[in-house]
């Protein structure tokens, strides 16, 4: 049986040291919790979509984190609940947030970086990974 960090994590995993990013208890359903990973200049988004997804954790699964800037040109993109997507003010590529972050409009050439998390048995919710190219970096290096 793998464990829950083994279940999340993408294909193409790129690993990066582990930082915790929140709790569990800081979520609240389909409302975004601002988090930075792997510094602080790659802000990204912890997310509870209420139902289990691809790359979730957490006792329901449903527990996601995202990069938040558009790999485009690396605008700060808003989460949408009404369809549970990351939306970018820029151009106005979209990114579906229960695909693994799936592109599904706009002038990105990739799709969005998705944590790969674990949480503890405080609810402690770390990151430990990325499954694509941040924005604005030449390759996946600290
Ligand atoms: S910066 Fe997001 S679509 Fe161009």
């Amino acid at each position: 049986m793998p464990t829950q960090a083994q279940a999340a994590a993408p294909a193409a995993l790129v690993k990066y040291p582990s930082n915790r990013l929140g709790n569990v208890s800081d979520l609240k359903p389909d409302a975004a919790f601002d988090v930075a990973y792997p510094d602080q200049d790659a802000p990204g988004v912890l997310l509870k979509l209420g139902k289990r997804v691809e790359g979730g954790v957490g006792p329901d699964g449903d527990i996601v984190g995202f990069a938040a800037l558009c790999p485009h040109k690396g605008f700060y993109m808003n989460y949408r609940p009404e369809d549970r997507t990351l939306n970018c003010p820029g151009h106005f590529s979209r990114f579906d947030c229960e695909k693994g972050g799936q592109q599904v409009w706009g002038h990105a050439t990739q799709n969005l970086p998705q944590y790969a998390l674990r949480v503890d048995e405080k609810g402690d919710i770390y990151a430990e990974g990325v499954d694509e190219l941040l924005y604005g970096r030449l390759s996946n290096t600290l």
